[in-house]
């Protein structure tokens, strides 16, 4: 559930009843603060921002395209059956005493038994016997498809066993924009490619198991400051934040991998809170009505997220299809319109017909729990026992946590450890929590959590954990099996250390939770724990949970440091996954789903959260002028060396790269813009149409097994010097070969071009580059269309 809660350095009193016209009404009791600058008072109407989104209408109407023509078929059936109240009542949510975050209530008459509808993409929250599974950044930093699926069909049964119906994720927006983003760790990475195909695998296992997904936040919220309307210091009522996009951008970054969501049929995309062109997200005809069930063909249903409804019947002729969690603008509203002529009778079924299409799509129309039965609203009340995880989904649980874990310096092999006689740990983010609940208290304002290990983010997408299998507990079982000696202290930031110790951990974490932004890329308390270790350790090695990009230049080339990992965000078998990887059970496969900078003003005016200011003091507005040149476009741009280039990774055996092979396929079409066809879901079916194949061969050149993974990237004439468009993690054993084969669509090879508003094939010659990370690239070629 995402409450609209406070942003950085603000503290916002709640100011009900006044988000309605955007305008300055909150004034109440506040005393105006006597330095307001007159420049603030310069623009005080929303009206000043009129026509900025293009207006899209009428709302398209579900088709049924696809392979959802028999749903639409019984949706219809049903909603014809319905009368005008039981319709309207579908489109908000309803109170009931469950711990869902949100419900639509039962029409017994006709055996619907209404949608209990979770938190979030990333494992239930809020709830007894469920698992906590790697966060989005961690499946990011994975580069592995398949288990991303897995991942989803085994959380999606979690979450089918509980009663939920709907998946309130996963999460493709934030894309990162923004590198202190309060909530990029919940989505899977900086780059809409990798993001994109990640997403895809994850709807497609969750809808596997019978649950919905509600992809979000739908579109441009790459920040939590300011996300919601609100009152600024001066007690003044101010507007969401509006992400300013153009269609270029919005088109091959922000849209794109909602695009790859819609193309795997995500039930439900969730709008969000912030602003597009200064009209709200769950209002915004161009990106709901225009965007999403025009050019993309979205068969299913759009809701808001908790509390985003900022109109009433204008947000249903703009595309917005239920509301949550509660009707606070429709409700008779829409039955009143319909008399009087402000929205079509047709909408309202087209709103219904979307949401029941879904739950024929998922098959919920049969066999599933009752909806809610799982999710008590108070656990230490007396509470049917019902259990969500299973006893097969611990593969699963344990691989996703150990892929994502990302090795970037291993000096002369120190890991992984062989037969260690005595380890010193050290650091605050080695032990567990004192105590374990369904919802974990996060402190606010902190870069790090401190006396915990970090194992997921704060916010509506903090899963509840069946138990924390902490660094210190795996460590402790390890020297049991192999004779070892430990010693510890996790609070002294300058800790004794014995001089004979072989190895020395030092945890430390980089905290992140919705509601805020991060107050910064690095930490001081947990860099001087760590060079305090260094200083007295000459075989220190850091491990950090960090959601979100972390700079390590304090410390990194410290000779004493001879191992680092960036462990993201394991979920509950953390320590078990980290040991594993300590003494080389498992070969670190993770690679960076971002560029760690040298220094955090390499990232530019993208670093921080924009504030509001000059004559948009109460309309705060964020230019996303920077186009596509994020994370490792940027610095491809501007030339400038990373610490760890996207996509880097170290593993304990080596890898070489050979044998590139391009092939244009003779069978398609490669006419500058896709040739026309019905719109399907994800769009026109000619976008993934496979133009080119790309074959390379990987031979592992060291002594143990391992998973590489090859990326391909392509300088696309008039864009970006290279972007990520393929990537394939494999197994290859030590001394074999293995073939990689990328297979490039239509899309993969096209720019957005404005004026045609279409995907265009460019003319010139494409570049071809393929290796082990955005800047190893030892294989080169170049092809033109
Ligand atoms: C936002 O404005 C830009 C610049 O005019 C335009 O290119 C883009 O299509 C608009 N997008 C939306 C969603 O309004
Ligand atoms: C619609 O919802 C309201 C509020 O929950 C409820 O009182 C009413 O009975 C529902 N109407 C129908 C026809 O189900
Ligand atoms: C109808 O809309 C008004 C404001 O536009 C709102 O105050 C009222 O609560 C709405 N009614 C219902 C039943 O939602
Ligand atoms: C029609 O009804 C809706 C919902 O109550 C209201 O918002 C709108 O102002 C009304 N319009 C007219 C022209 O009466
Ligand atoms: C961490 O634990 C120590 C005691 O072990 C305590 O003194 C300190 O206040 C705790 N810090 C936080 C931030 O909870
Ligand atoms: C630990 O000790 C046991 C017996 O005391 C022995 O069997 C085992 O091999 C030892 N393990 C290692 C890794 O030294
Ligand atoms: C490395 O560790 C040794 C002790 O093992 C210490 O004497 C030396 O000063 C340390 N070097 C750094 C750069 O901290």
């Amino acid at each position: 559930m995402d409450k609209g809660k406070a942003s950085r350095g603000k503290s916002w009193t709640k100011c009900s009843g006044c988000a309605i016209m955007g305008i300055n009404l909150c004034t109440l009791g506040v005393l105006l603060s006597l330095s307001l600058s007159s420049q603030a008072q310069n623009i005080t109407s929303d009206s000043y921002f009129y026509g900025q989104s293009p207006p899209v209408y009428p709302s398209p109407e579900g088709t049924g395209s696809g392979n959802w023509a028999s749903a639409y078929v019984k949706a219809k059936e049903f909603v014809g059956k319905l009368t005008q109240e039981e319709k309207v009542n579908l489109t908000a949510g309803v109170s009931v005493s469950n711990g869902c975050s949100g419900n639509i209530a039962a029409i017994e008459r006709l055996d619907f038994p209404g949608f209990c509808v979770s938190d979030a993409g990333n494992g239930l929250r809020g709830t007894d016997y469920v698992s906590s599974w790697p966060s989005g950044i961690h499946v990011g930093a994975s580069w592995n498809r398949d288990l991303a699926k897995q991942r989803g069909a085994h959380m999606g049964a979690e979450f089918r066993r509980k009663g939920v119906n709907l998946l309130l994720g996963p999460v493709v927006g934030p894309l990162g924009r923004i590198s202190e983003g309060g909530r990029n760790w919940e989505g899977f990475s900086d780059d809409p490619y990798l993001t994109g195909a990640l997403v895809y695998d994850t709807i497609r296992g969750v809808q596997s198991s019978g649950v919905g997904t509600s992809t979000k936040h739908y579109i441009g919220n790459e920040q939590e400051t300011n996300r919601n309307p609100g009152e600024n210091a001066q007690g003044e009522y101010t507007e969401a934040v509006s992400s300013n996009i153009d269609d270029k951008t919005m088109h091959e970054l922000y849209l794109w991998p909602f695009q790859d969501a819609v193309l795997a049929g995500s039930a439900s995309i969730m709008c969000s809170y912030q602003r597009i062109n200064n009209s709200y997200g769950c209002q915004n005809s161009k990106t709901l009505n225009g965007l999403l069930k025009t050019e993309l063909g979205f068969q299913g249903y759009v809701v808001t997220d908790w509390g985003a409804q900022h109109a009433g019947i204008a947000a249903a002729n703009a595309g917005l299809d239920m509301i949550m969690p509660d009707t606070t603008m429709w409700g008779d509203n829409l039955t009143i319109a319909i008399k009087n002529g402000t929205m079509e009778a047709s909408r309202l079924d087209d709103m219904a017909t979307r949401i029941i299409a879904t739950w024929y799509q998922l098959n919920q129309d049969s066999g599933i729990p009752h909806p809610g039965i799982g999710m008590p609203s108070d656990i230490t009340a007396p509470h049917q026992k019902v259990v969500g995880k299973s006893a097969d989904s611990k593969d699963v649980l344990l691989q996703g946590a150990v892929e994502g874990h990302v090795l970037v310096k291993n000096t002369n092999s120190a890991l992984p450890l062989k037969s260690p006689s005595l380890i010193s740990v050290f650091g605050y983010d080695a032990q567990g929590p004192d105590y374990l609940e369904v919802a974990i208290s996060y402190p606010s304002g902190s870069p790090a959590f401190i006396n915990n290990t970090l194992y997921v983010g704060g916010g509506s997408g903090a899963n509840s954990a069946a138990y924390v299998d902490a660094p210190i507990d795996a460590i402790q079982r390890q020297a049991y099996e192999d004779n070892t000696s430990v010693m510890w202290d996790f609070s002294s930031q300058d800790p004794d250390v014995d001089a004979t110790s072989d190895a020395c951990l030092v945890f430390v974490n980089d905290f992140s939770t919705e509601g805020e932004d991060r107050p910064g890329l690095t930490d001081d308390y947990s860099d001087t724990l760590i060079t305090n270790v260094a200083s007295k350790c000459s075989n220190t090695m850091v491990i950090m949970h960090n959601a979100g990009i972390r700079v390590v230049d304090d410390w990194i080339e410290n000779e004493n440091i001879t191992a680092v990992i960036f462990a993201h965000l394991p979920g509950q078998d953390t320590g078990r996954a980290l040991v594993d990887i300590l003494y080389g059970r498992a070969n670190p496969s993770g690679r960076l789903p971002h560029t760690v900078a040298k220094k955090a003003s390499d990232y530019g005016a993208i670093l921080s959260p924009d504030e509001p200011e000059g004559k948009y003091w109460l309309f705060p507005q964020s230019d996303f002028s920077e186009g596509q040149f994020i994370d490792y476009r940027a610095f491809d741009e501007k030339d400038i060396e990373p610490r760890f280039e996207f996509g880097y990774g170290l593993s304990y055996t080596k890898f070489s790269y050979s044998g590139l092979h391009v092939q244009k396929a003779t069978n398609v079409p490669t006419t500058q813009y896709p040739p026309k066809a019905k719109i399907v879901e994800g769009g026109n079916p000619h976008l993934w149409d496979d133009l080119v194949t790309v074959k390379a061969t990987i031979k592992n050149t060291g002594s143990v097994d391992g998973y590489e993974v090859a990326q391909l990237y392509v300088g696309i004439p008039n864009g970006p010097v290279r972007q990520l468009r393929g990537f394939e993690k494999v197994s290859v054993d030590s001394g074999k070969s293995a073939t990689v084969s990328f297979a490039l669509t239509r899309r993969d090879l096209s720019s957005w071009d404005v004026e045609a508003q279409q995907w265009a094939l460019q003319s010139g010659e494409y570049k071809i580059f393929v290796g082990s990370s955005s800047r190893n690239l030892p294989l080169n070629d170049q092809f033109t269309l």
